[in-house]
């Protein structure tokens, strides 16, 4: 067996992982699949091999499994689809059989899949953050959110989402997307939500919420056997019907430069992201943090910029701000990839 194709084996074992920890169990099923498929020179071994050398960060299988969900949405693949409960199915024992027999009829389409990127927008994201732009909050100035690789920018509707906790409430408790117990432990009592003075994002290829297609594929990016984060999304989705929050098409780096060129006083500029920095090219993260730095170094107490973001450290997510003016960094809080249980530090 080729070195990639070691390689990609090794990649299927530690996306299964991820899977079987995330709460999976289908798409632990499916990669065990697409592992024997491989071993036994099927269909896999010309859609996967040109990524064998992709590294586990690029997700390559999670681009391949998110556009044989989509032909489920679209009804394409009407046997697969008796098997996945985001359509009403149930995993039965011909799962990996129709799984492979639709990789196989479909591979053109799932080969231009591949070479798009993992477009999820994951409102459970919002509670994690939510850590961050309460302590920006207390300042007391409106906020602009400027949001770096927001996909179709439904976390930009963060302060239009309920949360409860036992007997605490924060945001719209009439909000299509209410999270219940978000938190472990007390989420905190003096926590206002804020004045959006702007609300924009950027994204490579950013999605419309608002078309059907776009639906489709912000849906195809959740794993289909996770009923609550299908949920959230469609609660998400009716937020974001509600108004309009506008999503740029443009690289990261160069539209923070032109976001940040511009200093607005009178309002907390808050650069956020998650789960994105691991997307930017090593050169691109070092001008982004430069362009950060820059933009630190010229804020006033009458014009304050903040940091806040959500990625992975190991196999939890970590939230941290940096402020300025001064530059101080805290981690506010640590949670799982897609948001809750959020643990606030
Ligand atoms: C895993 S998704 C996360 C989306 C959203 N931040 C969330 O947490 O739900 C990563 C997003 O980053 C975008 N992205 C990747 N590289 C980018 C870049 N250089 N500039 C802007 N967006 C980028 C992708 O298109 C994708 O929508």
């Amino acid at each position: 067996m080729r070195d990639q194709h070691l390689q990609l084996l090794r990649t299927i074992e530690l996306q299964r992982d991820g899977c079987a920890q995330a709460g999976s169990p289908l798409y632990v099923r499916l990669l065990n699949a697409l592992e024997r498929d491989l071993v036994d020179g099927g269909v896999s071994v010309d859609l996967l091999g040109p990524y064998g050398a992709a590294p586990v960060g690029d997700a390559v299988l999670l681009r391949l499994l998110a556009g044989v969900h989509r032909l489920v949405l679209e009804d394409r693949v009407p046997e697969l689809a008796a098997h996945f409960p985001s359509v009403g199915g149930m995993p039965g024992p011909g799962l990996e059989r129709s799984f492979l027999a639709a990789v196989n009829d479909h591979a053109g389409t799932l080969g231009g899949d591949l070479r798009g990127g993992v477009q999820t927008n994951e409102p459970g994201r919002a509670a994690a953050l939510l850590a961050g732009f309460w302590e920006i909050g207390r300042a007391g100035l409106p906020l602009r959110v400027l949001e770096v690789g927001a996909s179709a920018g439904l976390n930009l509707w963060f302060d239009r989402f309920g949360f409860r906790q036992d007997d605490w409430r924060w945001g719209p408790q009439d909000s299509p997307l209410v999270m219940e117990s978000a938190f472990l432990g007390s989420p905190p009592r003096d926590s206002s939500i804020p004045v959006i003075a702007e609300r924009r994002g950027c994204d490579l290829d950013p999605i419309d919420p608002a078309t059907e297609t776009g639906r489709n594929r912000l849906r195809s990016f959740v794993w289909p056997d996770q009923a609550a984060r299908l949920r959230r999304l469609e609660g998400a989705v009716a937020v974001a019907a509600q108004g309009r929050a506008r999503v740029d098409r443009q690289d990261g780096v160069s539209w923070l430069t032109d976001r940040l060129s511009e200093q607005v006083t009178g309002v907390a500029t808050v650069v956020t992201h998650s789960i994105v920095f691991q997307y930017l090219s090593p050169e691109d993260q070092r001008s982004f943090l430069a362009v950060l730095d820059a933009a630190g170094a010229a804020a006033t107490p009458a014009a304050p910029l903040a940091w806040l973001r959500m990625e992975p450290v190991g196999d939890r997510a970590e939230v941290r701000l940096t402020r300025w003016p001064g530059g101080q960094t805290r981690l506010m809080a640590v949670s799982g990839f897609h948001g809750p249980p959020v643990a606030l530090r």
